[in-house]
């Protein structure tokens, strides 16, 4: 059996370390993928600081993936050797990307596009599904659970909390391509012509404008009712607070802030995001978003987050990490190639 590097934290709250392990081989309707380019997510760092999610160590940890298939399991159609591929990897040693080679079934698997490199990909899979899944899927605020992407909001309002984020910068575009026409997101003014090349028509500053005074802003330049917010950050329930105060009655939040649920009066729903293609209940979303997914980048309908490259592949993982701790991260991704590992 052939060996390959991974970067294990090496138990809970511990160290990441980079070790040697063994190479799966795939199951029926699994690919086996060489990982070029991983990125990095806020889960990472919080899985290691807060121990959840993960219940057996040594764990690798990364889910955001793109590669080339290696091997093809049973049963497997429509994939051959050497594609290159970019999907959600998830949190367990067989499906992880903080190493050399990784595992995914082949149903939740997209065919990257021409336009795009390995980095630019691995940057797609977690912001996209979060958002499509919250914004579309029938779990969440159904806005188009069978993916058909026709543009059926033209003449309404939608608004992003927390824009310059993977996951806001997704949420906009794909509010864009259902033909929203006030998009209204927050952001650090630097990311204002970004965002507006997205689908932002309007960027609220969120240096000049506090948490506070974001829905009152908002409402005032949505010009009619607000049915629709998305979340995309965590700060402790803030900006939840401030996005039902944006929402009008029947509306819905939805959010990446696991605590929110429910009904909260007024005839608001605040629905909380799972940001996974394997589970069961939005699996059948992800394999039609998958397919469509390459086509809507290589038209330029979806665009990927800018790429910060993390040096010395697995080992350089640690530090990139404890940037996006400390909030030294804005309007980009983190990207290590585990194929650089000394
Ligand atoms: N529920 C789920 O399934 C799920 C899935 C994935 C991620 N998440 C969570 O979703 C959040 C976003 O993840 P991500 O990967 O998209 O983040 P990210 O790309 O790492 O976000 C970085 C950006 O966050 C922005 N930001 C930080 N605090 C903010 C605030 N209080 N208001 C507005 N913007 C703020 C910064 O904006 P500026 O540059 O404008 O300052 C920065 O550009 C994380 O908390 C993550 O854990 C949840």
């Amino acid at each position: 059996m052939s060996s390959q590097k991974v970067l294990y934290l090496e138990k809970p709250k511990g160290s990441f370390v980079v070790s040697d392990a063994p190479v799966l081989k795939p199951g029926p309707g699994q690919l086996s993928v060489k990982v070029i380019s991983v990125a990095l997510n806020p889960l990472d760092w919080k899985i290691q600081a807060s121990d959840f999610f993960v219940t057996k160590y040594p764990a690798i940890l990364g889910t955001d993936l793109a590669g080339e298939v290696t091997e093809i399991g049973e049963g497997v159609q429509g994939f051959s050797r050497g594609d290159k591929v970019f999907f959600l990897g998830f949190p367990s040693n067989d499906l992880a990307g903080f190493q050399q080679y990784t595992l995914i079934p082949a149903d939740i698997v997209g065919k990257i596009p021409s336009n795009i490199d390995f980095d630019e990909a691995a940057t797609i899979p977690l912001a996209f599904t979060t958002a499509a899944i919250g914004l579309m899927a029938s779990t969440n605020a159904g806005l188009d659970p069978n993916f058909e992407l026709k543009r059926k909001y033209t003449g309404q309002a939608a608004v992003v909390y927390g824009g310059s984020t993977s996951i806001g910068q997704q949420a906009i575009q794909i509010l864009r391509l259902l033909g929203y026409s006030k998009i209204i997101t927050g952001a650090s003014a630097q990311h204002t012509d970004f965002l507006k090349s997205l689908g932002a028509t309007d960027v609220i500053d969120r240096g000049q404008v506090p948490t506070e005074k974001f829905a009152e802003t908002a409402r005032k330049m949505a010009g009619g009712p607000i049915k629709i917010v998305f979340n995309s950050v965590m700060d402790g329930g803030k900006s939840t607070a401030a996005c039902l105060d944006t929402l009008d009655e029947g509306g819905v939040v939805a959010d990446v802030d696991p605590d929110s649920a429910g009904d909260v009066g007024n005839g608001k729903k605040r629905s909380a995001i799972f940001g996974s293609s394997h589970t069961p209940e939005n699996r059948e979303f992800a394999r039609k978003y998958w397919k469509v997914l390459p086509k809507l980048i290589q038209e330029g309908a979806i665009v990927p987050n800018r790429v910060e490259k993390v040096p010395n592949g697995l080992a350089g993982i640690a530090g990139g990490l404890q940037k996006l701790k400390s909030n030294q991260v804005s309007g980009v991704k983190l990207v290590a190639n585990p194929q650089d590992t000394s």
